[in-house]
């Protein structure tokens, strides 16, 4: 989590930082702050948003061709003036931003202490910079060696970017375990958390890896290790388009990248089937393709909605080719010492590629001789540098914080795998196998359908905005739609909702049914249709108000259900592609209606670099 951006250049660098810093709020709005070099070292500072230090400093002197931001999601210290970044070090001549944490940061500050250093925030960040400042002082070394020797001695993951009042034209820029993206334009330079803050002025980039530090100066810049080794950038042309991060005429971001599914299921897609011959060409299978065929297990590990995908793939996997698979949420897997061996493939699911715990149970299962592979979002993020192999699902940026498009394009590419497994290892027919391809193709159609309910869902949002709780229930493909549609209502609207196996609810949940309590279910005709039924009577027969998703031209539930959304029919198997889209917007509109914050809601961020 945390944003940050910086600028070297021609041109004044207070616009460019502070639309950086609005393109990156997503990763954490509790604080934003910008420094700037103009006769001086100048640092402003405020908690909330972009929107409030874009106030602060309306009168203030915002002059300068080299500065930086950043915008926090509070790990040390709460969010408040004191500790937003950027941190001056003790004279005031350096200033730091960073996103990630100093594990060490304590000992280190104690020491300081010691030395005779004073600190104005309770923050990890302020002590990398006093520290930086030590020992440029003690050792009489210029700015980009005390970042380097400091970098020696700190524990964690950090992204950082440091300035000096008495190296005005430069800018020191290193990352581990947190991601930095450099953009080199005409007699200009851009550093950043992701692309989104450059893409509109070059696109021409350099993703710094773990270990590395690049110097900034004036017309050229270097990229050298933490141990002085020098290193040769390699330069990317980034594939993003501006209006990519732009609204596009939506209300909100949430509800562009809900609108952008027909199109970004395709992306998931494209280039993967081959027209003439039907077959799948998921290029990062390749070489390990054996691998996935001899598997003894699979093992998904994600957060959040990426491991809500994950258990679709589960059942996608262990349906299609028939090897058993675990999911798992990252940061359990991670810490509870899993039994893992070189026969087993472990597939990562991250939207962002920069989470911590994904990113460490993937080192972890690394560790233990197994193959990973990621599934991933963001180009040249961290995951898909950790892994053996894997596949983008090019969804293109998902901006709003609660993860939509990114979803159906995860489950759109696990189901290219486990078919393409399927083919590999002879567990599927060719004909189911041509049926399911088609079916997959015509998803994007019947998701615009989906999407065509949205007035409805909006009249329904209407009535259930002042709910307190909400029950989803889905079984077999609907179970994790059903834990989805859950996460999404509690992450934008702040109502408790809980997703849940729809047979499991007389084991708990029921006890929680009166009339005042809505209940979601997928409804959809498939192999548990019927029972389904028998579980939305025992909702009823408790005066529970059910709104369920199902199968256009439905009757059945449609004479018991208080409320009904009709998707288009396909495949059991892809049931989750369609029948999320509703529960999306469902989501989004009681979020709007209650006034909440949908594309930055409270407490959360989009990329969860922190464990
Ligand atoms: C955060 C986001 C979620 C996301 C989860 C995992 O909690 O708010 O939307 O599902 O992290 O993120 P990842 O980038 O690994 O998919």
């Amino acid at each position: 989590m945390c944003g940050i951006v910086a600028y070297l250049g021609t041109k004044e660098a207070y616009p460019i930082v502070m639309k950086g810093l609005q393109r990156l709020e997503y990763r954490g709005y509790d604080s934003a702050g910008i420094a700037l070099i103009n006769n001086g070292l100048h640092v402003y500072k405020k908690a909330g948003k972009v929107s409030d230090l874009a106030e602060f400093t309306k009168d203030k002197d915002v002059a300068g061709s080299v500065g930086m931001g950043h915008t926090r999601w509070a790990t040390h210290g709460e969010p408040n003036d004191r500790n937003a970044h950027p941190h001056y070090s003790e004279s005031k001549n350096f200033a730091i931003i960073h996103n990630g944490i100093i594990e060490n940061y304590a000992s280190i500050k104690a020491e300081l202490i010691n030395r005779g250093h004073h600190f104005s925030s309770d923050t990890d960040t302020e002590v990398l910079i006093h520290l930086i400042e030590d020992i440029s002082n003690n050792l009489n070394v210029d700015l980009q060696e005390a970042v380097r020797l400091a970098l020696g001695e700190v524990v964690g993951a950090y992204a950082i970017v440091i300035m000096s009042r008495l190296e005005p034209r430069k800018l020191i820029a290193a990352r581990k375990g947190s991601p930095i993206v450099i953009g080199i334009g005409q007699d200009e330079y851009f550093v950043a958390s992701d692309a989104t803050p450059i893409v509109e002025y070059t696109k021409n980039v350099v993703y710094l890896n773990d270990g590395e530090m690049a110097i900034i100066g004036n017309g050229d810049f270097t990229v050298k290790t933490i141990d002085n080794q020098i290193k040769v950038p390699y330069v990317q042309e980034l594939e993003m388009q501006l209006e990519m991060l732009e609204k596009g005429g939506y209300e909100h971001f949430m509800l562009k990248e809900i609108y952008e599914q027909p199109r970004s299921i395709w992306d998931s897609m494209r280039g993967r089937i081959d027209a003439r011959s039907r077959r799948l060409r998921l290029g990062g299978v390749g070489d390990f393709e054996n691998k996935f065929v001899n598997a003894k297990r699979i093992i998904i590990v994600g957060c959040g909605t990426s491991w809500h995908a994950g258990l679709v793939g589960e059942y996608l996997i262990e349906d299609l080719a028939r090897i058993p698979v675990e999911v798992e949420y990252a940061s359990e897997f991670r810490y509870r010492n899993p039994i893992i061996n070189e026969e087993d493939v472990v597939i990562a699911i991250s939207q962002s590629g920069e989470t911590a715990d994904t990113l460490a149970a993937i080192e972890l299962a690394k560790s233990k001789g197994a193959t990973i592979f990621g599934v991933c979002n963001v180009v040249g993020s961290s995951i898909p540098r950790a892994t053996h192999a894997g596949a983008y699902t090019h969804a293109g940026p998902e901006i709003g914080v609660a993860s939509t498009k990114a979803f159906t394009a995860q489950v759109t590419v696990l189901t290219l795998l486990a078919l393409q497994i399927a083919w590999k290892k002879g567990t599927i027919t060719d004909s189911r196998f041509q049926t399911l391809l088609s079916e997959l193709e015509s998803i994007p159609e019947k998701v615009t359908r989906a999407l065509d309910a949205n007035d409805e869902i909006r009249q329904l949002a209407a009535k259930f905005k002042d709910a307190r709780n909400f029950l989803y229930l889905g079984r077999g493909y609907g179970f994790p739609v059903a834990l989805e549609g859950a996460l999404k209502l509690k992450e934008i609207s702040y109502i408790h909702a809980e997703g849940y196996p729809a047979a499991e609810m007389k084991h708990g949940p029921i006890a929680l049914i009166d009339e005042e309590m809505p209940v979601v279910v997928i409804a959809t005709k498939n192999s548990s249709y019927e029972k389904v039924v028998s579980n939305i009577q025992e909702v009823k027969a408790r005066k529970g108000i059910i709104i369920a998703i199902v199968t256009e031209g439905d009757e059945e539930v449609r004479k018991i259900a208080d409320h009904v959304l009709e998707i288009p029919e396909t495949d059991e198997l892809l049931i989750p592609l369609v029948s999320v889209v509703p529960l999306q917007l469902l989501s989004y509109h009681i979020a709007v209606m209650r006034g909440c914050n949908v594309d930055q809601p409270r407490n959360l961020a989009k990329s969860v670099t922190v464990e």
